[in-house]
């Protein structure tokens, strides 16, 4: 493990916790019980938002096969999909996890992801419990896209403003003053208004983004969608890579929109360079699910490696000094076009200055550049 992800380096504090690093494993795969999360945690992973749970009554039935890649032409893979389901284990079962996990890795962030049909007294059981067991935040999961809409859950919520800030304002009412993050569906219009929503309920912040909507492909053999189960898909969750640009736009929205208000970025990030520009576009925080799940949790070294290089590179002392850093880069189009006029005209004033540039339009023109009042 790289030093620079424990030493104090990468630390970055959000919501009055303290990472050692901004990298987080994203709710999924990598950390559905304790000892996953303990081996993220030993390859120096600063947080752990652990797989989604909900009480023990919820009926979670999983199918196989459940994920589906996306290759390049030269066979990389660039995207991946799941109709994978939110975990299928005990609460009791995770509870114990949780503190298992807490007790073995005191100085890493752990943050638990729940979710829960839309009834009150449910959100907040659950939302009590999971803080009872040991887990510093919560991340409310309003987004999952498939399997739970179905019964008015994940994205189904996610997808209602309304919803949003009243789910989370029963959370935040028993949270005890813990951070909550809103995890946010990307398959919206506009994703600052169930962030605002959020906010509202009383979020400290959001995390963004969860799978997009997706068929991974068709079997032209069968005409069976992919994944396949029993001769049928449904539709699912894409992630990986080739999200990325879709996230990194995203979050920019939301922190140009709430500029104080933490951002856990999430969505294709595989390398330094990828969770650089999460935190340029204002993320606090960087997870990855599916980058682990394809590469290992060994992947973390890379990413506090090139992390520490770019903030040297840049002057920054510290994480926070680089959060946000490309926003001020962004505008709307119409004023581009304005700034390429004005660097055109400001180019042939600049020409025709000199003399050997005389000559080259027409001689009106280039007396009255270098005319100072237009009468
Ligand atoms: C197999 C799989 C299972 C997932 N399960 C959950 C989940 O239980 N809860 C959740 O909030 N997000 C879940 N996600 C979404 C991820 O946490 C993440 O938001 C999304 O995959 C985009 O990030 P990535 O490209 O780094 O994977 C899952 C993703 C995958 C690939």
């Amino acid at each position: 493990m790289s030093n620079v992800l424990t030493d104090g380096t990468l630390a970055v504090t959000v919501n009055g916790l303290r990472f050692l690093n901004p990298f987080i494993i994203g709710s999924g795969p990598p950390s559905t019980n304790a000892t996953i999360m303990n081996k993220a945690f030993a390859a120096g992973w600063g947080g752990v938002v652990a797989k989604t749970t909900s009480l023990t009554d919820t009926h979670v039935v999983n199918v196989q096969p459940r994920y589906g890649k996306l290759h390049s032409p030269a066979g990389d893979s660039i995207g991946f999909q799941n109709i994978e389901l939110i975990s299928d284990r005990p609460f009791e079962d995770w509870e114990d996890d949780f503190r298992k996990v807490k007790a073995t890795y005191p100085d890493r962030i752990l943050i638990g992801s729940i979710m829960e049909s839309y009834s009150k007294p449910r959100w907040q059981e659950l939302a009590q419990r999971t803080i009872a067991a040991g887990c510093d935040a919560l991340e409310l999961n309003f987004s999952c896209p498939h399997g739970h809409p179905e019964t008015g859950m994940g994205a189904a919520m996610g997808q209602n403003p309304a919803m949003v800030e009243e789910v989370t304002g029963w959370v935040t009412e028993v949270a005890g003053g813990r951070p909550v993050w809103a995890k946010m569906t990307p398959n919206i219009a506009d994703i600052r208004v169930p962030s605002r929503a959020a906010r509202r309920g009383g979020a400290t912040g959001v995390a963004a983004i969860n799978t997009i909507l997706s068929t991974i492909g068709i079997n032209l053999k069968t005409l069976r969608p992919t994944p396949t189960v029993e001769g049928y898909s449904t539709f699912g969750g894409y992630s990986y890579r080739a999200v990325k640009p879709i996230a990194l736009r995203m979050v920019g929205e939301i922190a140009m929109d709430q500029p104080d208000f933490a951002v856990s970025g999430i969505g294709g990030v595989t390398s330094s360079t990828d969770a650089i520009e999460f935190l340029l576009m204002g993320a606090s925080t960087v997870q990855s699910c599916t980058g682990p799940m394809l590469q290992g949790f060994e992947m973390v070294t890379e990413l506090g490696d090139g992390l520490a290089a770019f903030l040297r590179q840049h002057n920054f002392n510290t994480v926070q000094d680089a959060i946000g850093q490309s926003l001020k880069y962004f505008t709307t189009h119409h004023h581009l076009v304005e700034l390429q006029a004005a660097k055109k005209a400001a180019k042939a004033a600049e020409l025709a200055n000199r003399d050997t540039e005389w000559g080259k339009s027409d001689i009106a023109s280039e007396t009255g550049s270098l005319v100072s009042s237009k009468e």
